[in-house]
């Protein structure tokens, strides 16, 4: 037969338990331990605006940035820059990512779409997802759209 105390017991060593538990949880992860000053504040600014910088050029069809990031063959075929279908990156919801993509009929990530439109309305040929060209064009795209509202699998 279980006792009134052993049971007691066993209930304030099972809250201490569910205690540590919370406690762990409520300590705050932090991904930014370390502060950061403001000249280092700026180095990462200006890092995220040199990469905006660089697809900007590229979403514009400039070929001499598509050269030097090694994907002067591959954006285009048609004559057709980006920025022609999609002037100041209009259309392309970078805050609707990932969600289901009927064209592809699939579930598809931003980067999907920028080489879906490089293959398909450009006729050229699928750049690497972890390539610069890729990130500058994301940075892009992203950056135009500051301030929308995050609604991933918005189709
Ligand atoms: C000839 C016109 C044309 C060109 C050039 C073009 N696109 Fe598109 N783009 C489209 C069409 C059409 C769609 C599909 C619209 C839809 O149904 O969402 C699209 C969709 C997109 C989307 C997703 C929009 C969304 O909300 O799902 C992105 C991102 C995008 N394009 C990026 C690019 C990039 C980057 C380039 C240059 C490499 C490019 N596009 C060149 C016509 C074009």
């Amino acid at each position: 037969m279980t006792s009134k105390a052993t049971l007691l017991g066993t209930l304030r060593i099972s809250s201490i338990g569910g205690a540590i538990g919370i406690a762990l949880l409520v300590v705050p992860a932090s991904a930014h331990k370390d502060p950061v000053s403001p000249n280092q504040l700026k180095a990462y600014q200006d890092a995220f605006m040199e990469e905006v910088r660089k697809g900007d050029l590229l979403f514009h069809g400039d070929q001499a940035t598509a050269d030097a990031l090694g994907v002067g063959e591959d954006l285009s075929k048609t004559g057709m820059a980006c920025a022609m279908c999609h002037p100041m990156a209009s259309d392309t919801h970078p805050q609707s990512f990932p969600k289901f993509q009927a064209q592809m009929a699939q579930f598809a990530t931003l980067r999907d779409m920028i080489n879906w439109c490089i293959e398909k309305p450009n006729q050229g040929v699928k750049i690497d997802p972890e390539s610069e060209a890729m990130k500058a064009l994301e940075a892009y795209i992203t950056w135009s759209n500051t301030g929308s509202v995050l609604q991933p699998g918005k189709y």
